[in-house]
């Protein structure tokens, strides 16, 4: 049972506010099925591993009964049972015990095969069931907690189904210290992974070795996980967003955008820099990069509580469309960083505690030429802070940076 580095007690407290939230409805949040081990790591749902903690646990779910006559099953944790043959494919699993309940925070924890009944009494005490998983959109498979209520409503007469979907989004959404120090080392990792790329990047590497610098620098300083799969694209592949070949090689007069994150404890980092391969920026690039940078300064200073999101978006586009780039900003402003790095958006404002991207760029596939410029910025009481100011971003520092590390290999580009 792995978990992340948020202690018991935190995970205790933000179950309780979820129990109070619902005001009498039952509820569950479930993590989600497996996939097999070795087709590449599996991690719970964001929002059952904020209630838990708990990375690797198929199956499994939280439960909320506030109507239990019983306090101690009013929050409940089902794992699924042991399987001790296919533990030796996928890994051992702890019994269920005093030392799990402490571990975990839970004072009660079950099997899953005694869900369906509890949920069952629950919803014919309560009447009400309340949805928390988002709302799938009507070409997607059902959030898997209506699912299950549905199935229960067919069988309990005058159950109401709920949507309480903003209650996690909102919780989710305001840091607490503790996830904000995980995220101050995702974003520390992260630049130490853009100090590597400084010190190796010239003309003829490639991107994969682009991408393997940072990733080496990361798992040095930590970190477990990637935040998402590194986007390394120069030139022409600087202009596609999702960027996943990273095989190119990298040419002298190329920009490369790199576009990446480490995670750390659960939490994610997701930063962009678009950096010139010889080390210089040419004049057209130049030109360019200022546009993106001066849009990015406008959306940061425009991020403070109280502030839409749409509105910071409508301060960058304004700076990209007064230089005549604006059908060149192809998608959004940014969007809320956490424990997923497109984390779970709540309507309304940005209010402090709030972690969100500001990443405007422009992308010109006819000059084989994109940039974007993306750091992660916390909202404050006034203003904000932009955590991951470490990493160089202006022209001046970019360059200086190359220098420095042109110098350091002893003038060798
Ligand atoms: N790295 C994905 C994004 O910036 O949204
Ligand atoms: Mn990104
Ligand atoms: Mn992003």
């Amino acid at each position: 049972m792995r978990t992340t580095s948020i202690a018991p007690s935190e995970h205790m407290r933000r179950r309780a506010r979820v129990l109070g939230a619902l005001k009498g409805a039952a509820a569950v949040v479930f993590a989600g099925g497996a996939t097999r081990p070795l087709l590449g790591t599996w991690l719970a749902d964001a929002n059952f591993r904020y209630l838990t903690g708990l990375e690797d646990e198929p199956e499994a779910a939280v439960f909320f009964d506030p109507s239990a006559e019983d306090e101690r099953r009013r929050i409940v944790l089902f794992l699924k049972p042991l399987d001790r043959e296919a533990e030796r494919w996928d890994g051992y699993r702890e019994e269920l015990g005093s030392s799990l309940r402490a571990r975990t925070g839970f004072r009660t924890v079950m099997r899953t095969p005694s869900l369906p009944a509890l949920l069952t009494d629950a919803a014919r005490r309560a009447k009400r069931l309340a949805c928390l998983h988002p709302c799938a959109v009507y070409d997607a498979a059902v959030s898997p907690d209506l699912a299950v209520y549905r199935k229960v409503a067919e069988r309990v007469p005058g159950v109401a189904i709920e949507d309480r979907t903003e209650l996690l989004k909102d919780l989710r959404a305001r840091k607490s210290p503790a996830e904000l120090a995980l995220m101050r080392r995702a974003i520390a990792a992260t630049a130490e992974g853009y100090r590597a790329v400084f010190g190796m990047l010239r003309p003829g590497v490639s991107e994969l070795e682009i991408r393997q610098a940072l990733e080496t620098a990361y798992h040095r300083h930590g970190v477990e996980r990637l935040a998402f799969n590194t986007i390394v694209g120069a030139g022409l592949n600087g202009t596609v967003l999702h960027y996943a070949a990273n095989k190119a090689v990298v040419e002298a007069g190329d920009l490369v955008v790199i576009d990446s994150g480490a995670s750390f404890g659960g939490y994610c980092a997701d930063v962009t820099r678009t950096l010139p391969v010889s080390g210089r920026f040419t004049k057209e690039q130049r030109r360019f990069y200022e546009i993106v940078l001066a849009a990015q300064r406008a959306a940061i200073a425009a991020a403070r509580p109280g502030v839409h999101m749409w509105r910071v978006d409508e301060a960058a586009r304004a700076v990209i469309e007064k230089a005549g780039c604006g059908d060149a900003f192809i998608h959004g402003v940014g969007h809320q960083l956490g424990l997923a790095t497109h984390d779970a958006t709540p309507g309304g404002p940005l209010v402090p505690g709030m972690v969100v991207t500001i990443e405007p760029g422009i992308y010109f596939p006819d000059r084989g030429l994109g940039i974007r410029i993306e750091d992660d910025v916390l909202i404050g009481r006034a203003g904000n802070r932009v955590l991951s100011s470490a990493i160089p971003k202006s022209i001046e520092d970019i360059e200086s940076a190359m220098r420095k590390a042109r110098a350091a290999r002893g003038g060798h580009v």
